[in-house]
């Protein structure tokens, strides 16, 4: 479900026309529609409703302060990975209990900054991260509530790069590093050891790679049960699927029908760190076209925005689906499909970075595009904005959140003096 829709051949974001907000705030622009991010959050919710799960939406897929205090205020947690996505958490309002701290290298600041806000749940991904935190936690006095990263080696079968659950990647200790690191701080007072954490990949759209992870961890939470530990957590990640092509991802419910019961009856706490599925179609962004030519073998259309604003297509080969926000008639029939009709043509859709690999689409049938014409680029909700760089020293875009008729800035445009803000140093 989301609320960008074509009425009349125009695009609209909830009750307001996109290009009007082009207009104002000038492009490259992002666009979250509030309803969508909503329903998305209360659709998962209550798909694991039988679990009562903590739903800790994970700010690094988009950071923006004001969208986590949404999340706050509709009862979300937040699942963070760095001292400064900590400090966008506590701004947001949640309360610190409702944050999970995970990261394969978290420094002694980061763990400092965890421990005295009351952070719920450190996630601790290796034997040398547990010494150190046992150390921090011991000489400030306090005890950190600590769940292990298990590395299931199970794979997502997602891209490469974003594949976490395997003995190839950096994360998380296998189960019998597990169980000795459960053996050697069991009775340590600096931790208390509450369970397991899971995160296979992103996006994961068949959920057989989450079931076999669960098991592996299901499997070694009895082992640590008659080992003699109180196991009452499981964090299962996150990395459920988002639409960029349309229907690939699995609705909430099926990922629920496949795990609630896996999970049910089983004395934990889980708790799940959705993004992707919450913020990806609720954002798009939008670009102006500032010339179009033809190299003989490739039609470009160079629009203003650039791998600045949109890295995945340039990481991760990632497909977003571009079209003109006015498209008259012209609209494919299911939204996101390349499927060409009559009067298309092919383009390359670029960007004005010095870079080959700073396209946002290649070999991308459109209606002929002109200098001047805007174009959305769709399911930016989610490791877009959060992704964004100054490289060529261009400056940030702007956010604005749009709720029903009310449109709302939740990030100005930077300036050049913002570029150059953190080099004032003498
Ligand atoms: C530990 C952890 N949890 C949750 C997420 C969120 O994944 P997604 O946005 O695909 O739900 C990530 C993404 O990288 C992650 O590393």
């Amino acid at each position: 479900m989301n609320l960008f829709e074509y009425r009349g051949g125009r695009l609209w974001c909830e009750q307001q026309q996109v290009a009007d907000l082009a207009a104002r705030f000038d492009t490259p622009l992002y666009v979250y529609s509030a309803g969508t991010l909503q329903a998305h959050y209360e659709r998962f919710r209550a798909a694991f409703a039988a679990l009562d799960p903590l739903i800790c939406y994970s700010i690094k897929c988009c950071s923006n302060v004001h969208i986590l205090r949404r999340l706050a205020g509709w009862g979300s947690g937040f699942d963070v990975v760095s001292g400064g996505e900590l400090c966008r958490a506590l701004q947001a309002g949640a309360g610190p209990a409702k944050f999970v701290f995970a990261g394969v290298g978290k420094t002694v600041a980061e763990m400092q900054a965890a421990l005295r806000a009351g952070v719920g749940l450190l996630n601790v991904e290796s034997e040398s991260e547990m010494a150190e935190l046992v150390a921090v936690a011991g000489a400030l006095g306090l005890t950190a509530d600590v769940a292990v990263r298990l590395n299931p080696d199970v794979d997502a079968k997602t891209h490469p790069y974003t594949t976490t659950g395997t003995q190839e990647n950096k994360f998380g200790v296998g189960p019998e590093q597990a169980r000795e690191l459960f053996h050697a701080y069991r009775a340590t007072p600096a931790v208390r050891l509450r369970g397991l954490h899971l995160h296979i990949g992103s996006p994961v759209h068949d959920v057989q790679p989450y079931v076999a992870a669960i098991e592996r961890a299901l499997d070694l939470i009895a082992t640590l049960r008659c080992d003699g530990s109180d196991v009452d957590t499981l964090d299962i990640g996150g990395g459920f699927g988002a639409h960029y092509r349309g229907g690939e991802a699995p609705p909430a419910e099926a990922y629920a029908a496949a795990l609630v019961p896996l999970l049910h009856g089983r004395g934990l706490r889980v708790i799940l760190e959705p993004g992707r599925s919450i913020a990806a179609n609720a954002g798009l962004l939008v670009t102006r076209v500032l010339h179009v030519k033809d190299s003989g073998r490739r039609r470009f259309a160079i629009v203003d925005a650039s791998m600045n604003e949109l890295i995945r297509p340039a990481l991760y080969s990632a497909y977003h689906f571009v079209w003109p926000l006015d498209a008259g008639a012209r609209i494919p029939a299911d939204f996101r499909g390349d499927q060409p009709f009559a009067g298309l043509e092919t383009y390359d859709v670029v960007g004005p970075i010095c870079e080959s690999s700073d396209f946002l689409a290649k070999d991308r049938p459109l209606p002929p595009v002109r200098r001047g014409d805007l174009l959305a680029v769709f399911t930016c909700g989610a490791y877009a904005m959060s992704m964004a760089s100054q490289y060529n020293s261009r400056p940030r875009a702007a956010e604005v959140l749009v709720e029903g008729d009310v449109v709302q800035l939740i990030r100005r445009r930077e300036t050049y003096v913002d570029l150059l803000r953190a080099e004032e140093v003498g």
